[in-house]
């Protein structure tokens, strides 16, 4: 099969993705799940975007470290998006994985579209190209009050420059990920990430087992 084909097919396995504001906190859930998956016998990948494939990274580079316009930032993390879909994310679900995100497309219309006002008409029809009907079958959106997430940004962390943005910026992201929520509200899961790691963790959990997900256990844990 193709590539192309391969897009376009519809795959066994699930694609997850992992959203929210900077400093929101996901990428320390994202490997806690992973293990819990695989405890169950899935077949998991760990995946990030902007990046993920040689090629990606590349961009990922250039995206995170020089200055340009909307336009250029949203061709490049669909450009990423693309080498990253074509190399990584299909041929995984095509083999029954389970991908783990950590940010896809709703980053691009959180942060390109509402953060910089960028046309959402452009970002729509760039996803329609670079997806071919691909999208997440679930959404975990790690949503925190701005203030919060940059207190917790300037504290483990030097910025980059998307988060050197100011909180109105990050503002209009929250507000962009609620609408895309709005817009999807069977994909999408809103996790209150204000609450200790370990609530946050266990609402995470239950968006996947209340879908019947991984409630398989190996036939090691069946024995143990
Ligand atoms: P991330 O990997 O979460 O940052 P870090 O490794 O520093 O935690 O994301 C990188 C940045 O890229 C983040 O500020 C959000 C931004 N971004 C976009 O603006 N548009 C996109 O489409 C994507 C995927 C990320």
């Amino acid at each position: 099969m193709s590539a192309d084909e391969t897009l376009a097919a519809s795959a066994a396995g699930r694609f997850i993705t992992f959203e929210g504001i900077d400093g929101a906190g996901k990428s320390s859930h994202i490997e806690a799940l992973a293990e819990w998956a695989r405890a169950r016998g899935a077949q998991v990948v760990l995946a990030r975007e902007p990046g993920g494939t040689p090629l990606a990274e590349k961009l990922r580079a250039l995206f995170l470290h020089e200055d340009m316009d909307p336009l250029t930032e949203a061709l490049l993390v669909f450009a990423a998006r693309r080498d990253h879909l074509r190399e990584v994310i299909e041929p995984a679900l095509a083999r029954g994985a389970v991908v783990l995100c950590d940010r896809f497309t709703d980053s691009t219309f959180a942060y390109q579209g509402a953060g910089r006002g960028f046309d959402l008409a452009v970002l729509a029809q760039l996803e329609t190209w670079v997806q071919q009907g691909r999208q997440p079958d679930l959404t975990l959106w790690f949503d925190l009050d701005p203030t919060e997430a940059a207190r917790r940004r300037a504290a483990v962390r030097s910025a980059d420059r998307l988060e050197r943005e100011d909180e109105a910026f990050f503002t209009r992201v929250r507000d962009g990920y609620a609408r895309r929520a709005q817009a999807a509200p069977a994909r999408f899961v809103r996790i209150d990430a204000a609450q200790t790691r370990e609530a946050v963790r266990a609402d995470a959990f239950r968006a996947l087992a209340s879908r019947g997900w991984f409630t398989e256990r190996t036939s090691d844990d069946r024995r143990a």
